[in-house]
């Protein structure tokens, strides 16, 4: 059993706490209920106790030097940070699309000429597991490195039955032997597959009548994940995957309004999805029934950067009272970060959003977006050890020095990953 772990002197205790029973919203987002000279107590794997440095010392007064102390003397302390949307698990890079791009391609045209999520399809098929494992888990050391914790991974680079659940028994893999938490998420319908180009619905009929079906069986996701998009996927395809994998126990998700307007904000407030994501499209309408339903927005500031497009309008959404949580969508193709600080930097930049509010984003909110917000995403008693100590002074700092990587000490499970 490791020794307990007291960081002591934090200049800013940001705990996020009181946001772990549903979706922090409106002017709460602003809250980070902060403790200055603050101190927690890490042991057996998770948090003890919460305080400043006076209340923590008289505390455990008898026990200090059991501890192995850290001194957070300048720094700011927050829980792991969540990345609740990615791609993690996936074989091969797209540098030459980049240039493409950089040249005048749209995404959709490179996808439609067999390249994008076809190209990564291709690569990620011919990977053997062991191949997808080692290349997955090169990213994932770097989120660690990035502060991060937890981190949802979807599959649908494979799109035929043994090729997601390759991706998927990767994912798990991961999950099992790497200190970041995984949750998975089983995304067959991201693209329909070349070989049912002129049967799209043939494919549908796959995805739904034995993808799902064996996946859940297997319990190798939680989420049922749909990219809804012109030329993709449309709504009601969408909606009978969705509702499919919802019978299978399997809780919706969806790629939605990235690209163009397609009503997919109002298909995830019909279906009462746990999240839509992306949203850069989304209509007023749209956002106000999410609101009233209840469905986080997971927000992919970086994904609208690389594709040089108009970021989604997180200001607008926080003020109609969507609960907004941030993410880098790793992936080979339209965001290959694996950097949630620069994540909340464009939060910031690019959306409209406060400093405090891109961090509840990225810690409780993206805590509820998968499921998790009873274990992490805020420092409370009792939950999951997962702490991030960044080498600035506060939260506002965080932002103001843009594009620089402050994370100093990394704890995940009460044990120091990163020092
Ligand atoms: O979230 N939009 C669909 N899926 C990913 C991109 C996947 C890829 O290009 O490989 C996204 O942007
Ligand atoms: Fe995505």
């Amino acid at each position: 059993m490791n020794k307990p772990v007291w960081i002591r002197h934090a200049s800013q205790l940001a705990t996020l706490a009181g946001g772990s029973h549903s979706p922090v919203t409106g002017a709460r987002m602003n809250e980070l209920s902060i403790i200055e000279n603050g101190s927690v107590w890490l042991e057996n794997g998770v948090i003890e106790r919460v305080g400043t440095d006076e209340e923590l010392a008289e505390w455990f007064r008898e026990r200090a030097h059991e501890a192995d102390v850290i001194d957070a003397t300048g720094k700011l302390v927050t829980p792991g940070l969540i990345d609740p949307h990615t791609h993690l698990v996936h074989a091969g890079t797209r540098q030459n699309e980049f240039n493409m791009r950089l040249s005048g391609a749209t995404y959709m045209e490179i996808m439609n000429n067999g390249g994008g999520i076809h190209a990564t399809t291709a690569a990620t098929r011919q990977a053997t597991h062991d191949e997808l494992y080692e290349q997955s888990k090169r990213r994932l050391d770097q989120f660690l490195l990035h502060g991060v914790t937890t981190v949802e991974a979807k599959s649908g680079y494979g799109l035929t039955l043994e090729d997601e659940i390759k991706q998927l028994e990767v994912a798990q893999k991961l999950h099992e032997t790497h200190p970041v938490d995984l949750v998975s998420t089983f995304m067959g319908a991201h693209a329909v597959p070349r070989e049912y180009k002129e049967t799209p619905d043939a494919f549908v009929d796959l995805v739904i009548e034995q993808m799902i079906p064996e996946v859940a069986r297997r319990k190798l996701a939680v989420f049922n994940d749909v990219f809804c998009e012109r030329g993709v996927f449309t709504p009601e395809q969408s909606r009978r995957i969705l509702e499919a994998g919802r019978e299978h126990g399997l809780l919706p998700k969806i790629h939605a309004d990235e690209i163009e307007p397609y009503e997919g904000a109002e298909l995830a407030a019909s279906l009462g999805a746990v999240s839509a994501d992306h949203l850069l499209r989304a209509s007023d309408a749209g956002i106000e029934r999410m609101a009233e339903a209840g469905v986080i927005a997971v927000l992919l500031p970086g994904t609208a950067f690389f594709l040089m497009a108009e970021s989604a309008n997180g200001r607008k959404m926080i003020d109609r009272g969507v609960a907004v949580a941030i993410s880098t969508d790793c992936n080979p193709g339209s965001s290959p970060t694996v950097s949630m600080p620069l994540i909340m930097n464009l939060g910031c930049l690019k959306m409209g959003m406060t400093p405090a509010e891109v961090l509840t984003a990225a810690t409780i909110n993206a805590a509820h977006a998968i499921r998790c917000a009873h274990e992490v995403g805020s420092i409370e008693a009792g939950k999951k050890a997962d702490v991030t100590i960044f080498a600035v002074p506060d939260f506002m700092t965080l932002q103001y020095r843009y594009g620089v990587n402050h994370v100093d000490t990394v704890i995940k499970n009460g044990a120091v990953v990163v020092a």
